[in-house]
């Protein structure tokens, strides 16, 4: 059974640290990633998290003692990464639209690098030549994923170097002789289909012909999990046989063995993520009863910028009769976190809590309308932790210079 949070100790939570609150679960943390290991297992798998789901450095660090590796996409989060204490290889190096200079840093703390447009390829060929190998990013021409903000894969997208360009990819190698030892691909988020992944696999095996010296697959992160009651996330046991199984038969047939690598962010920390946020005002109007919650979406961005769908329960009353709601924000445009939602009866002072919080919850968070952003507690087996304590107008104004 995954492990949960008891709303009896998020109320503890919400007492002793206020709200709006993050609250995580380390031992779901640990679920999630033996979860993979076991998928994974008859393959050569390596996980690198995708910190930019959660990166308190807290958290980083219990991937880092897991023996992840992690995923970067700027060099700040490469230094959180080597604050939490990865070696420099087991960080990949994932930017995108960033110039020559940001990947040379990178170089220089001896991170992989994984290069997503032609024109750093060339420059970082003729910069480094043959002493550096990299990983590039493909752009796969598959459409995938949960909604278009968060499909990468597809024909239009600005993400990695097109699939249809790969005679340039070969020119620029053959001319600066630099070395490709990975080929990646990540067609996007909360992707169910277990064929997207097999099949973008199999299109990397075929160019796989084409790169002599290559010796890893990096299929990126995407796995779908579980927001709306009864929804079912990827079945990452399937995909690891069938893994294992189109590997295993390109393996006989071409004599030849690669490592592969992904790199789960929601996965390993969405359902370890709690929000709690406390009712502040009921407003019956003629056509909706709204409940206004002491947050917004500066704290959780998710169901205003995807539309996203966040189960939310009032722990205060779980018993109480249900009505219908629309559960909404205090910033000052249009700001709601749930439409027409069935509550247990919401009253002034409830805490409202809404699951599935732990990736780009606190990571998208914002101080929009002035507003400082939540404080964060790690919990482990009963026992909580401060890990980013709640801002202050102080933290609002450090920085402006008056
Ligand atoms: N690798 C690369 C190259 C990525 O761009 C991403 C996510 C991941 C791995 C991890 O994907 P995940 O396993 O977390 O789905 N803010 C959006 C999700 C955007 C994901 C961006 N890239 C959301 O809240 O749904």
């Amino acid at each position: 059974m995954a492990p949960t949070l008891s709303n009896e100790l998020l109320l503890k939570a919400v007492e002793k640290f206020d709200t709006p609150l993050y609250v995580y679960d380390e031992e779901r943390i640990h679920f999630q990633y033996s979860k993979l290991l076991h998928a994974f297992h008859q393959s050569d798998v390596k996980i690198f998290y995708a910190c930019k789901a959660l990166s308190n450095i807290n958290i980083l660090r219990i991937l880092q003692k897991l023996g992840s590796g992690i995923d970067c996409v700027s060099l700040n989060e490469v230094q959180f990464a080597l604050k939490a204490g990865f070696e420099p290889s087991k960080i990949i190096f994932t930017p995108n639209s960033v110039s020559i200079d940001d990947y040379k840093e990178a170089v220089s703390i001896g991170v992989n690098i994984n290069i997503d447009n032609l024109e750093i390829l060339r420059q970082f060929g003729e910069h480094y030549g043959s002493s550096y190998p990299v990983v590039v990013r493909i752009n796969p021409h598959i459409m995938a994923g949960g909604n278009i903000k968060i499909s990468t894969g597809h024909i239009d997208s600005k993400f990695g170097i097109s699939i249809d360009q790969i005679d340039q990819i070969l020119k620029i190698k053959s001319q600066t002789q630099i070395k490709i030892k990975g080929l990646h691909l990540h067609t996007g988020s909360e992707i169910k289909e277990v064929d997207v992944f097999i099949n973008g696999l199999q299109l990397m095996l075929e160019l796989s012909k084409k790169f002599e010296e290559l010796s890893i697959i990096d299929l990126g992160g995407g796995f779908k999990v579980p927001y709306k009651p009864d929804e079912k996330g990827a079945n990452i046991d399937e995909l690891g046989m069938r893994l294992h199984e189109t590997l295993s038969k390109f393996e006989t047939d071409q004599h030849k063995k690669f490592q592969i690598w992904f790199e789960p962010g929601k996965y390993i920390v969405s359902e370890a993520g709690y929000f709690l946020t406390k009712a502040t005002i009921i407003k019956e109007n003629p056509t909706r009863t709204f409940v206004g919650v002491d947050s917004g979406f500066n704290h959780l961005i998710r169901p205003m910028f995807y539309d996203a769908y966040h189960i939310i329960h009032n722990i205060s009353n779980t018993k109480g009769p249900v009505k219908q709601y629309n559960v909404v924000g205090n910033i000052c445009e249009t700001d709601t976190f749930a439409w027409d939602r069935a509550l247990h009866e919401v009253s002034p002072g409830d805490i409202l809590l809404f699951n599935n919080a732990g990736a780009y919850g606190f990571e998208m968070s914002s101080r929009f309308n002035s507003r400082t952003r939540p404080a964060e507690v790690l919990v482990n087996k009963g026992e909580m932790k401060l890990i980013r304590r709640r801002e202050t107008l102080d933290d609002l104004i450090q920085g402006q210079v008056l």
